[in-house]
């Protein structure tokens, strides 16, 4: 059965529909000291495929909740992280920090057989955790709600890092090139600026690719140089659509055609699922 994370109730649904597997019936609660209880009343079946995305501390509780509810009936557990929290706090960036991905990993490897993470931040996440694991690189769904038709398309990474992805997208959508600006973040302040670059875009549309918009610098930044180039349309995408603080009204004031991210996490910016690229590892 798939047993759906409170975050993740669509996305489990759009896996079922995939894979066939039924959907698990769940209960959520709280309690009046605030901790939570995430129940699983009417498990059945060998295979237990729990679905949360761990993007706040409450997430991460319940799916630690979920995994147990199911242990005992299930002969297998597989736990998908559609997109995991924590996953930028990989190393120790000064004295005294934890790696936090790390303590993650080795709560969620407790309760489970097997892991899949969707788009991890770094692939390397894999080796904090003690069970298998494998990383679903779910970027080519991005390409689908794209328009047919695009004008001499530019898929454009924000910085070197997501070059890979806008790879990936503008293979999905089957014609384009593929660029990337240089980016620089001021660790103390999160500021985010980006170097002149020869990017080449004038007149053409363009999609920005990333793998998280978390507090919309990146993307704004990107948006307002990518301006200066005098562009056709530009349509921004990414696989998680965390949109937090507020990334949401630094896009809706950008000049852009639209913000496409996966349900990963699910938002009103959700339009492409992931489950098929999910289904293919279950
Ligand atoms: C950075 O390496 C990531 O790929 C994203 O560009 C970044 O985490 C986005 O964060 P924000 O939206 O806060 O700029």
């Amino acid at each position: 059965m798939i047993v759906p994370g409170s975050g993740s109730q669509s996305l489990a649904a759009s896996l079922a529909d995939a894979t066939g597997e039924p959907l698990a019936p769940v209960e959520f609660d709280r309690f009046a000291d605030g901790e939570l209880l995430a129940r699983v009343p009417g498990f059945e079946g060998d295979r237990a495929v729990v679905v949360a995305a761990t993007d706040s501390s409450d997430a991460h509780v319940e799916l630690l909740q979920l995994q147990d509810a199911v242990a005992d009936r299930a002969d297998e557990v597989v736990t998908v992280l559609p997109y995991m929290g924590y996953a930028r706090q990989d190393e120790r960036f000064r004295e005294g920090e934890p790696v936090s991905v790390r303590a993650m990993a080795r709560a969620i490897a407790t309760g489970t057989d097997r892991v899949l993470v969707v788009n991890p931040h770094e692939p390397g996440v894999g080796e904090f955790f003690d069970v298998p694991f494998e990383a679903v690189d779910a970027s080519a769904r991005l390409a689908e709600p794209l328009p047919e038709g695009l004008r001499e398309p530019l898929f454009l990474a924000p910085d070197g890092g997501a070059t890979d992805l806008a790879t990936t997208v503008r293979d999905a959508y089957g014609t384009g090139e593929t660029d990337h600006f240089e980016k620089h973040r001021d660790r103390e302040t999160g500021t985010v600026e980006m170097e002149p670059s020869e990017v080449d875009a004038a007149g053409r549309d363009v999609v920005l690719v990333d793998d998280i918009i978390a507090t919309g610098g990146t993307m704004s930044e990107a948006i307002a140089r990518l301006h200066g180039h005098d562009p056709g349309r530009v349509f921004v995408t990414c696989v998680h659509p965390m949109l937090a603080a507020s990334a949401r009204t630094r896009l809706a004031r950008a000049d852009i055609e639209a913000v496409c991210g996966t349900d990963t996490l699910e938002r009103a910016a959700s339009c492409v699922s992931v489950a098929p690229a999910i289904a293919e590892y279950l």
